[in-house]
């Protein structure tokens, strides 16, 4: 339950509301409802990740190549896809829930702080999803990952920002920069568990975790619009003036293709051959990812104007200076 519907409702409506969500988590988070997901062999004739959003195995020199190329390169984007995951819940949403609850993110109710809890639950169980994933990847294909990322473009974003703002406020900055990831996220799960060209298992975990994301999605845009108003102007004014720099650098795109680069290398194609498949699905790549920046900013300014932040007066000019219409 929220605090700001702590605020609105009366007593009884509080209880209600508090007992409703307790019931509705036990009754269906996925960590409570879900079996184990048993992952296909990649000599199915299922994709283990959706063709649609890997260009280069479209490309004729890839078809030619055979279907163990296609199959490497999807191999590759599922662990690259898989490995984020991971990254994502144990280095970034856990570590912000845990600050809710251990008041290094200060001020939240008991029950916020069990709702922060049951998402670290949450969490933890998609991070072990996804490895567990990984792991029977691993074992039934003979495909290995290229590489286990250490880090993605969230991550590195987040650290930049904590290198521009003050020290004192990287904790109010890491709630709101987690209510952005979980909200794009949610919105990022639809979307590719909607792809109906990949496995059923694959569509079966995006299907899953979209099932609790939702929840968090709504959990961190309450909190962050209850926290926003409790802080002091000049903290709202450093976050604020940083905010739109901030959400084009989290939603930049790989535009050197540095991983296709490296799996089509490692599917055997040389370096001039990779060069051309990289320049001629280079349109469609770009063309995906621009739309998908464009779009999915517009629904973080609608989510940071939802939550009040553009109620402050520089954070709202910061958008304007920033070509942003508000
Ligand atoms: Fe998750
Ligand atoms: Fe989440």
């Amino acid at each position: 339950m929220s605090n700001l519907a702590t605020k609105i409702l009366p007593n009884v409506e509080n209880v209600k509301k508090e007992a409703n969500n307790i019931k509705h988590w036990y009754r269906k988070a996925t960590v409570r409802t879900t079996d184990r997901i048993i992952v296909p062999s990649l000599n199915s004739d299922e994709y283990i990740f959706p063709p649609s959003r890997q260009p280069l195995v479209s490309h004729p020199m890839v078809i030619n190549k055979g279907k163990e190329t296609i199959s490497y390169i999807l191999a590759q984007s599922a662990y690259r896809y898989m490995y984020e995951i991971g990254l994502l819940e144990t280095r970034f949403v856990i570590d912000c829930s845990l600050n809710i609850v251990n008041n290094v993110i200060e001020g939240f109710s008991d029950v916020t702080k069990r709702e922060a809890l049951a998402i670290v639950i949450d969490e933890g169980y998609h991070a072990y999803v996804a490895l567990d994933f990984i792991m029977q990847m691993k074992e039934q294909n003979a495909i290995q990952p290229l590489e286990v990322p250490q880090t993605n473009g969230n991550l590195d974003a987040v650290r930049h920002a904590y290198q521009v703002l003050s020290s004192e406020i990287h904790h109010h900055f890491q709630l709101l920069s987690v209510t952005l990831a979980e909200h794009t996220l949610t919105k990022d799960l639809l979307a590719i568990g909607e792809e109906k060209s990949a496995t059923e298992t694959f569509n079966q975990v995006m299907t899953d975790h979209v099932a609790d994301e939702g929840r968090h999605a709504s959990f961190f845009m309450t909190a962050t619009t209850n926290y926003w108003v409790k802080l002091p102007d000049v903290v709202k004014d450093e976050i604020g003036q940083f905010l739109p720099a901030y959400i084009d650098e989290y939603l930049k795109g790989d535009e050197e293709r540095d991983f296709d680069r490296k799996v089509l290398l490692a599917s055997g194609f040389t370096d001039a051959e990779t060069q051309q498949i990289l320049d001629d699905t280079a349109e469609v790549y770009l063309g995906k990812m621009n739309a998908y920046i464009e779009k999915t900013t517009l629904q973080l300014v609608e989510c940071v104007e939802k939550m009040g932040l553009l109620n402050h007066e520089k954070t709202k000019q910061a958008f304007i200076a920033h070509g942003h219409n508000v």
